[in-house]
Parts: C-alpha cells; sequence; structure tokens
C-alpha cells in the first residue's frame, strides 16, 4: 500500500511529498516537532503532545500553522490513509519558506506543517523489551533550551550514531557534574536499590517527555516512590533498574550502560509493570471509531 503524506494542506503520496528549498526548517532548523504513539488504532496522549507543541510554537514566537482544533483531524487523516494500527504519527511545524535571511520573515509568512505516519511492528517491540538495552554516556553537547522540541538535532544525530559505532541503542547526555540529563530521544530513569523511581526534573535540561510524565501518571496511581532529581552514571551503574521513556520506545529497560551490566543484566520487574500499565493509564483517542 502506499503512503501518504501531509504537506501544507494536501495530502500527497509520500514519494512525492517534498518542502520548498527555501524553507527555514531546512536552511536553519527554524522548526519544532512531535511524535506521537500510534497503539491498537488509538493516538496515545494527543492532547499533551499538542499542549507541547503550543509551549514550542510559543518559545520560538511562531504561529500555528492551522487552527489548533484542526490539527487532530489531519493526524487521525494520515494515520487513517496509511491503516497504521501500531505505529507513530510525526508532525513538523516550521518558520515556512523565505529568502535566507537569519532574522524571522515577514509576519505574513506562513508557517509550514507536514505530517506522516507510519507502522512499527508491536512484536518487535515487546521482544526488544524483553531483552532491554544498551547504552552508552556522551558529554552534553546541546544548547540549553532543549525543553523545545525543535527539529535542531545534529547532537542527539551524532550521539545516537555513537551508540550505534558501540554497538548499543541509545546515548545518554551526562552534564558537567556527571549527572545524567536523558537521552538522544529518550528521558531517563533508574530505579533504585529501595525501589525509588529517579528521573531528572523537567526544567530547561530536558525534554519535558508526554511518556515521562504518563510514567509519573502511573506511577502515582500505583502508589511508587519518585523522586525528580538528578543522578549520576554511578547512582545508574548501582541501581535495581534503568529505564528510557519516549514515545516511540514507550517503557523501555536499559540492562547495560557503558559496557558495564545494571544488576544482573536482565531487565527488572518494576520497568516491566511499568510498561505494562502505561497504555491504561494514558490518554487514548479513538483514530478509527471506538474499537474498544
Ligand atoms: N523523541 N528527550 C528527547 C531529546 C527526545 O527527543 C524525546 C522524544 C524524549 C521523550 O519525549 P516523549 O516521551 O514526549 O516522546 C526525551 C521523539 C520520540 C523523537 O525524536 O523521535
Amino acid at each position: 500500500m502506499s503512503r501518504i503524506a501531509y504537506v501544507n494542506g494536501r495530502y500527497v503520496p509520500h514519494g512525492r511529498a517534498s518542502v520548498h528549498v527555501e524553507d527555514r526548517g531546512y536552511q536553519f532548523a527554524d522548526g519544532v516537532y512531535e511524535v506521537c504513539e500510534v497503539k491498537n488504532g488509538y493516538l496515545i496522549d494527543q492532547t499533551r503532545h499538542l499542549e507541547r507543541l503550543d509551549r514550542s510554537l510559543n518559545e520560538l514566537k511562531m504561529r500555528w500553522p492551522v487552527a489548533r482544533d484542526a490539527l487532530p483531524g489531519i493526524l487521525g487523516e494520515v494515520v487513517r490513509a496509511n491503516r497504521v494500527m501500531d505505529g507513530l504519527v510525526y508532525l513538523q511545524v516550521t518558520r515556512g519558506v523565505a529568502k535566507r535571511d537569519h532574522a524571522f520573515p515577514a509576519a505574513t509568512t506562513k508557517p509550514a506543517l507536514v505530517v506522516t505516519a507510519r507502522a512499527a511492528d508491536p512484536l518487535a517491540a515487546e521482544e526488544k523489551a524483553i531483552k532491554g538495552i544498551s547504552a552508552i554516556t556522551v558529554p552534553e553537547t546541546r544548547w540549553d533550551r532543549v525543553d523545545i522540541k525543535t527539529v535542531g538535532l545534529l547532537s542527539n544525530v551524532l550521539a545516537r550514531q555513537n551508540a550505534v559505532e558501540e554497538g548499543a541503542q541509545e546515548a545518554l547526555f551526562v552534564d558537567e557534574a556527571g549527572i545524567v540529563k536523558e537521552g538522544a530521544s529518550t528521558n531517563a530513569w533508574i530505579v533504585t536499590k529501595d525501589r525509588v523511581l529517579v528521573t531528572r526534573p523537567a526544567e530547561h535540561g530536558i525534554l519535558r517527555g508526554i511518556t515521562r510524565q504518563g510514567v509519573i501518571d502511573v506511577a502515582e496511581k500505583h502508589g511508587l516512590s519518585i523522586q525528580e532529581r538528578g543522578f549520576t552514571v554511578e547512582e545508574a551503574l548501582d541501581a535495581l533498574e534503568m529505564f528510557v521513556t519516549s514515545a516511540t520506545s514507550i517503557v523501555m529497560p536499559v540492562v547495560r550502560l557503558d559496557g558495564h551490566s545494571i544488576a544482573n543484566g536482565e531487565p527488572g520487574s518494576v520497568v516491566r509493570d511499568l510498561r505494562g500499565a502505561f497504555h491504561s493509564v494514558a490518554e487514548r483517542t479513538p483514530v478509527y471509531g471506538q474499537l474498544n
């Protein structure tokens, strides 16, 4: 089946979906994005993703490309057009097309909106979660506004490539004090030996992950203790369990860090239970009408 993308008001075949060479996203990374999970025909946590998009746009003084309440309809249409039951929907807003000049273009320049959707194999994701992943640590090299979800991801790309070259699946940025910040595309967590969930506070040093917030909701519902504070690499190596969260991995155990096993090198029960409970707590918006 051919894939369909939404580009500035049109639904077009994926192979012909393109933007102008002077789109400011392309030339300056002057844009923001969101990735939402699609699970079993439902969009997960759409409201929070759109709230974060609104915040990112505001922080960069960008306008909404369409009316805010029109966006869910477009996301749903792209998911349906691609017949995605499990996978993700990606949306990107840039400041639009204008003659190359660093300062903002005329206020009349229309922001550009692109939406794509892609299926993913839920069984493969489960198999990955059963095994857990390896991570490496890398020094923080990003700007200090990583709380804005911009498409400027070069440090994240290089960090992830580093991980791949070392046989790992994620790279965790570590600040000068040796405190873990977050992954190249995930938030980072540990479970201490006394079963406390620890994750860095959602200040400017990390992206305010929607899945991170969902895990906090699950933990609160299940009476688990949470500490929002930084943790060191040493603390992570000494932890009971470690995991990362994102819309694409949900809750993913980390079983090796910089080549050392975390605990016995196998995913633990706290992470397994959080992963199992996540979707019963998250907001679910039906894309194909009510399924179950
Ligand atoms: N990344 N931190 C960073 C740097 C991220 O890029 C992401 C998400 C997260 C987790 O946020 P959320 O739970 O809202 O997905 C944390 C997406 C999935 C990506 O770039 O593909």
